[in-house]
C-alpha cells in the first residue's frame, strides 16, 4: 500500500505550477559557501523566473509556469 502521507522530519511538496516546498529545519549551502538556516517551511524556485534563487518570490505566477 502506498504512503499517502509524509513522515520524516523534513518533508518536500511539490506544489504543481509552484515552488518546491520544503518543511522542517534544513541548513543550506549557497553557491558562495554561505550557509543558511531555515526552521519551518522554506519555498525554493522550479520556474527559473525567481529574482531572488534559489528561494520562490511568486514569479512563477507571472509567467504562468506549468509544470
Ligand atoms: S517557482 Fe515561484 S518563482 Fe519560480
Amino acid at each position: 500500500m502506498e504512503e499517502t502521507k509524509p513522515n520524516s522530519d523534513c518533508n518536500v511538496i511539490v506544489n504543481p505550477n509552484g515552488p518546491l516546498m520544503v518543511i522542517g529545519r534544513i541548513d543550506i549551502k549557497h553557491a558562495d559557501g554561505r550557509i543558511e538556516n531555515k526552521e519551518k517551511t522554506t519555498a525554493f524556485c522550479r520556474c527559473g523566473a525567481s529574482a531572488n534563487k534559489p528561494f520562490c518570490d511568486g514569479s512563477h505566477r507571472k509567467i504562468e509556469f506549468i509544470g
